[in-house]
């Protein structure tokens, strides 16, 4: 199986291509516009990239000049599309030019003769495996991030574009209007999901950046968390919220980052909690700090995951759950923010505690 990459900005063409090459038993990288197929070429070393001409960022010709400088890269064959005919530079640039629209059969040749000529010189090219060997940290860490982003967003978006081609065939055929408000809102919940990951992602990219600032204000800690407990209660009427608090408790902080860390913990003790649907959180004082603490009785976490788990996109393998792993990291880096700490302990298949320590009165 080889790995290729297609660039098209025509996310139903993009569909069909990718069909067509899994068809041909190969794996299916896919971007829609120049940069992310650039990001992705640097990321995941394809054997085959096969690219739209007229696409925004970078064109099909400019993707070609910009893998030629990568020495990874150089030699991986490329197939150009195009609905416009481009100058014959161009399309001399690429291994193949194919224009659009393509028979099938010129297609899937094309592909195979690509993928033969990999084979044959497949020993020269061992040394894609350290595909971004000389490509510097920082911009490791923004393709990384590029690709990620390309990859989390697609699913959702994968899903509300499915949802509305059925909802409008629905219209077409006159389904049952209870059919068509379920499509329409598993677009909404997408659509959700989609502005969820993409606010995450500027606060984690603003939080490494230390761009992010505080809205400090006295509030009454007790009060909010009992918000939160409800607000969970409501969602998820199963399970089974419990506080443990009693005090009145006043904090300097951040109403509504608080609100998202915790919000965090609980969704997390939620999605990861196992059958015991149990979760209980509880508040804790010194003269200096409070804590709270959410504990699940769920599936916990391996020792030796339990340092990752605050890294960025880090999730433990196999746990299930939907979710993009920038949570804990937002969540940590909110809690330092507030001169405090968010710490861990867990067992596997007895639970996990997280707790949220805060100075009382904020460092001035
Ligand atoms: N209460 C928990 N029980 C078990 N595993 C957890 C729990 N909370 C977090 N994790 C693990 O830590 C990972 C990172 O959490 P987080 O950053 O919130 O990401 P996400 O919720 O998007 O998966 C999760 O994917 C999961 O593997
Ligand atoms: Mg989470």
């Amino acid at each position: 199986m080889r790995r290729v990459l297609i660039a098209e900005d025509e996310p139903a063409l993009l569909e069909c291509f990718c069909e067509i090459v899994a068809g041909l038993g190969h794996e299916c990288v896919r971007a829609q516009d120049g940069h992310e197929a650039l990001a992705l070429a640097r990321a995941q070393a394809p054997d085959l990239i096969i690219t739209d001409w007229m696409m925004p960022g970078h064109t099909g010709t400019e993707l070609i000049h910009l893998l030629r400088q990568e020495p990874a890269l150089t030699r991986v064959p490329v197939i150009l599309l195009s609905a416009a005919r481009p100058p014959q530079a161009d399309q001399q640039a690429a291994w193949r030019f194919l224009s659009k629209p393509v028979a099938l059969d010129s297609f899937e040749n094309a592909v195979r003769e690509a993928l033969e000529l990999v084979d044959q010189l497949s020993a020269p090219l061992s040394h894609r495996a350290q595909p971004d060997a000389e490509v510097s940290p920082l911009a490791l860490v923004r393709e990384a991030m590029l690709s990620w982003v390309a990859h989390e967003i697609k699913s959702p978006l994968a899903a509300a574009t499915m949802a509305n081609q059925l909802a409008l065939r629905g219209l077409d055929n006159q389904d049952e209007p209870a059919a068509l408000k379920r499509r329409i809102t598993v677009v909404a919940r997408q659509l959700a999901r989609m502005d969820e990951l993409v606010t995450s992602i500027l606060d984690a990219a603003r939080l490494q950046e230390a761009r992010l600032e505080l809205d400090l204000e006295p509030l009454d800690l007790s009060q909010l968390v009992q918000q939160i407990v409800e607000y969970w209660r409501e969602l998820h009427p199963e399970y089974e919220l419990s506080i443990r608090d009693g005090q009145h408790l006043v904090v300097e902080a951040d109403r509504e980052r608080l609100r998202q860390v915790l919000d965090n913990l609980i969704s997390n003790a939620i999605k990861y909690g196992g059958p015991s649907k149990t979760v209980a959180v509880g508040i804790q004082a010194t003269d200096s700090d409070v804590s709270i603490s959410v504990t699940d009785r769920g599936k916990g976490i391996p020792p030796a995951e339990l340092h990752h788990i605050f890294d960025r996109f880090h999730r433990v393998a196999g746990q299930g759950g939907r979710g993009h792993g920038l949570g804990l990291y937002i969540a940590a880096a909110l809690a330092r923010l507030h001169g405090g700490s968010l710490t861990v302990e867990s067992e596997v298949n007895y639970g996990s505690t997280f707790t949220l320590r805060i100075p009382r009165r904020a460092a001035s």
